[in-house]
C-alpha cells in the first residue's frame, strides 16, 4: 500500500458480555467488509458485568485469533471518542429486528452529531442468530441449561463456572 492508500477502519463497540455467535457473525461479516475492525469493548462501570473487561476481551482475542485484521480492545466513555482514537471511520452494530431499532437510530443519529465524519453501519444479523441475545445466554446459564448452541465453546465454560 502507498501511503496514499485510505483504509477503511471500523470499530465495532459493545458489552460482549459475553461475546455470543451472533456477535460473531458481525465480526465476521464486518471483517470482510473493511480494512481494520477494532472490537472495543465497553468498561461500563454504571452497568453491573458478568465479566471483567479483561475477561471480555480475553474471549474476544480467543475466538477472533484467526481473523487477522481483528484487533479487540476495551474502552470507556463515549464510543465516538475511541473511533476518533482509533482514527477510524464507522461505527458497526448489528440490528436482529425491529425492537433493536429504535434504540440504534437514536443512538446512530446522536453520534452522527457529536462526530459528522464517523458513519454507522448496519448488519443485518443472520436469521440464525436473530433471537440471541448475551442477556438471554446468561439467563439460561443462570438456570442450568445449555448454551453451546449460543456461544463459543470457551464461552460456554467461562459463563457456566461463573454460575457454579
Ligand atoms: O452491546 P451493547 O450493550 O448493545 O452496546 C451498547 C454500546 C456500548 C454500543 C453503547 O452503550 C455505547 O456506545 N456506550 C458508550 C457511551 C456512548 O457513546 N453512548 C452513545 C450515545 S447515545
Amino acid at each position: 500500500m502507498t501511503e496514499h492508500t485510505i483504509i477503511r477502519r471500523a470499530v465495532y463497540p459493545g458489552s460482549f458480555d459475553p461475546v455470543t455467535f451472533g456477535h460473531l457473525d458481525i465480526i465476521t461479516r464486518a471483517a470482510q467488509s473493511v480494512d481494520e475492525l477494532i472490537i472495543g469493548v465497553l468498561e461500563n462501570r454504571a452497568k453491573i458485568a458478568l465479566f471483567s473487561v479483561e475477561e471480555r476481551v480475553n474471549m474476544l482475542k480467543i475466538i477472533t485469533k484467526d481473523i487477522p485484521n481483528v484487533k479487540v480492545e476495551s474502552f470507556h466513555g463515549l464510543s465516538v471518542d475511541f473511533v476518533r482514537e482509533q482514527e477510524a471511520g464507522f461505527i458497526v452494530r448489528g440490528l436482529r429486528a425491529i425492537t433493536d431499532f429504535d434504540y440504534e437510530l437514536q443512538m446512530a443519529q446522536t453520534n452522527r452529531i457529536m462526530a459528522p465524519k464517523v458513519d454507522t453501519i448496519f448488519f443485518a444479523t443472520n436469521l440464525e442468530y436473530a433471537y440471541l441475545s448475551s442477556t438471554t445466554v446468561k439467563e439460561v446459564a443462570s438456570y442450568g441449561g445449555d448454551i453451546t448452541k449460543f456461544v463459543p465453546e470457551i464461552v460456554a465454560e467461562a459463563v457456566i463456572a461463573k454460575y457454579q
